[in-house]
């Protein structure tokens, strides 16, 4: 092996070295990352234009997750899972910035899951014979879903839960989910201006209206059925 070689070889050890280095350190300050999205940022127009998406998406929900990482860093909350953050947080007002940040992050997973191209239309078989049993019919549920983000004061969501053992509809204001009132959130929307003033101006009836016939993936909601 020439001394050239071995210079060369030399070289490439020592960028290897620096470059697993700075991964690491990468990995460890950003415990909490964005999610990719299941589909296209473009293939949810014209219900969800590109530019919400790459928005809402890329600059919104990101900010909550830089955020997060900050107000864990160096604390004993990195080592607990979202879901632990939230519960532990939300307990303590001393802690809201935490909580806001962590809640939203947890909120935007749900809603990125909960949307597809082409969605909306009938129910699963499963599905829709929950929400009958629950509300009487699947046009009563998706009344009361709508509404309840229609009439959410300000930004917030609104939610289709499971709460001891029986489908509800709720909604919450700002960052607020119902982990904290011991349900488990099945399909949420966010009614926050920026899910839909680009798209629909100060139209949110229409936003809602849109989100539900049009946006909705039954099957992943169905998914999360108990
Ligand atoms: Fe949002």
């Amino acid at each position: 092996m020439s001394n050239y070689t071995l210079f060369k070889t030399f070289i490439e050890i020592i960028f290897i070295f620096l470059e697993n280095t700075s991964i690491l350190k990468y990995k460890k300050f950003m415990k909490h990352e964005l999610p990719k999205l299941d589909y296209a940022k473009n293939a949810l127009s014209p219900i969800m234009s590109e530019e919400t998406l790459d928005l809402h998406h890329g600059k919104h929900h990101q900010t909550y997750i830089t955020k997060l990482n900050e107000f864990i860093e160096g604390t004993e909350m990195k080592d607990n899972t979202l879901d632990e953050i939230i519960l532990k947080s939300s307990k303590d007002q001393k802690m809201a910035g935490l909580f806001n940040n962590a809640s939203q992050h947890w909120n935007h997973n749900l809603f990125w899951k909960c949307m597809k191209p082409n969605g909306g239309g009938a129910m699963p078989p499963k599905l829709e014979k929950r929400i009958i049993s629950d509300f009487g019919d699947v046009e009563t549920f998706k009344k009361k879903f709508k509404e309840a983000g229609v009439t959410q004061f300000g930004s917030g969501w609104c939610w289709l839960s499971i709460h001891e053992g029986k489908l509800v509809v709720t909604k919450t204001a700002n960052a607020a989910n119902p982990l904290i009132d011991g349900m488990k959130p099945i399909l949420g929307c966010d009614v926050w201006e920026h899910s839909y003033y680009i798209d629909y101006r100060n139209k949110r009836p229409e936003y809602l209206d849109k989100f539900v016939e049009n946006l909705i993936n039954w099957e992943f909601v169905e998914s999360l059925l108990d």
